[in-house]
């Protein structure tokens, strides 16, 4: 395993808080900013600080504290902030071509070419059909038309608590904020395999994987019998980091197979080493028919894919490549800088690495604070779920949003989702510096334990 040493910290110098967070410039700033910036996210609205700098696996607000990332800009900069590799290709790049629409480019072929030696898939499953767009979920909406175009149908199955994006299809594919309307027909939400909290009631092994079965009568009795396909995260992310069950996909996978849908592996969170897999579908040797990359796919630069199965190249063709900025050259630089630091840090195996430490950790964590419910990991995605009693196991939501207060505070720049904790570090961390990060949620949960129980 090699890795560079320029993102090496101090463990006795991070992190640095010197003035209490949010500081009066961070104050100072957000107020200016948040008279015209509006709508932001629960992370920010529970600690507005704001943010100068990034070196590796350190933040650094305006006001000069110094945070551990445990978010990595929202599941984004798995190789740090500011990889030399990455930053000297995008500059690179912008310093020749900044833009070309979907002309070829040098550096969008060599991207091309590197993708389809990493994708996954066996001749006509191969996932080497490719687009390239500037967000997730636009991503997203042109792995929904290639499925409509490839199956002549319409109509979607998802699962409930996934995350797509915002965009009308993406969000027809997800729980819907009731105040923005209703959902566009010919979405079906279905229950997820979500054993810490099983919708049918279940305990699994024994349960044979009932709520897969289950899509079986929801195509029956509630759709038309147009259904294109199933859309599903491998891994959740925004809902709290929810690994399904050994099985549920492949069982997924089969029943996409007898019922001729179309299987979409959303990888826009779970891409790129993320989960120790390059792709996390990966982890059940499954190969979904149309897949996405995002987030740490460019690793901080706006740069997403779209993959289609070979066999479905007709349907592909079909919906035009052309955006405004989807693989500029910077883009491309971007990803294929990324891709190749992962290959040449090894950074599947420290994600599995640095996952499985932490995961030590957590579970000890566990059996200490009675406030934690569920504790889950797979390679550097994970989560830990905050109950108000772990016999009824209802959700602690005021103790997620103070835990998530007081580890902020004390220098751990991280991720709320109510009463989850969700964990994404970098992959670059050394353990050390993600064990610091581990003890400060650590102390965060037994000063909220000690008050709120
Ligand atoms: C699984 C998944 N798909 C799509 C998206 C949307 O990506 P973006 O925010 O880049 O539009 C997200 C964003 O969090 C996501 O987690």
């Amino acid at each position: 395993m090699s890795r560079s040493n320029w993102a090496k910290v101090d463990i006795q110098t991070v992190p640095n808080i010197i003035v209490n967070p949010p500081g009066p410039n961070s104050k100072a700033m957000h107020t200016r900013a948040a008279r015209y910036m509006k709508g932001y996210s629960s992370q920010v609205r529970l600690f507005p600080v704001a943010f100068e700098k990034g070196h590796g696996v350190t933040l650094t607000d305006v006001d000069g504290n110094t945070y551990i990332d445990f978010s990595s800009g929202i599941y984004v900069t798995g190789l740090g902030h500011c990889h030399p590799k990455v930053t000297e290709a995008v500059q690179k790049a912008a310093g020749e071509l900044m833009n070309a629409h979907d002309f070829t480019t040098p550096i969008k072929m060599r991207l091309l070419e590197k993708l389809a030696s990493i994708v996954p898939g066996e001749a006509a499953k191969k996932l080497t059909g490719m687009q390239f767009y500037d967000s997730g979920t636009a991503a997203v909406e042109a792995g929904l038309r290639v499925m409509r175009v490839a199956s002549g149908k319409f109509e979607f199955i998802s699962f409930h608590r996934d995350f797509h994006g915002k965009t009308l299809g993406a969000v027809g594919l997800a729980r819907m904020d009731v105040s923005q309307g209703l959902r566009a027909p010919g979405f079906f939400l279905v229950p997820r395999g979500y054993c810490y909290r099983c919708e049918f009631h279940q305990t699994y092994p024994q349960c044979n994987l009932m709520c897969v079965d289950y899509i079986r009568t929801v195509l029956k009795e509630e759709t038309s019998g147009r259904v294109a396909g199933i859309v599903l995260e491998p891994v959740q992310g925004w809902a709290g980091s929810i690994i399904p069950p050994d099985g549920w996909i492949q069982k997924i996978r089969a029943l996409c197979d007898e019922f001729g849908l179309l299987l979409f592996a959303d990888e826009v969170l779970t891409c790129m080493a993320r989960t120790g897999k390059m792709f996390a579908m990966q982890h059940w040797d499954t190969v979904p028919d149309v897949m996405t990359l995002g987030k740490g796919f460019g690793n901080g630069f706006p740069v997403t894919a779209m993959l289609v199965a070979e066999k479905h190249k007709e349907a592909i063709e079909k919906i035009s490549a052309s955006t405004s900025y989807g693989g500029n050259p910077m883009a491309c630089a971007a990803a294929l800088a990324s891709i190749e630091v992962i290959e040449e840090e090894d950074l599947c195996q420290r994600s599995l690495h640095l996952g499985e430490l932490l995961m030590q950790r957590m579970r000890l964590m566990q059996e200490q604070y009675p406030i934690i419910g569920e504790v889950r990991g797979l390679g550097c995605l994970l989560g830990i779920e905050l109950v108000k009693d772990r016999t009824t196991k209802e959700p602690f939501e005021q103790a997620g949003q103070l835990v998530y207060q007081k580890a902020f505070a004390k220098g751990l720049a991280w991720i709320p989702a109510g009463h989850i904790l969700r964990m994404s570090p970098p992959m670059i961390m050394d353990d050390e510096v993600a064990l610091k990060g581990l003890s400060i949620i650590e102390e965060a949960i037994a000063e909220t334990q000690k008050e709120l129980l």
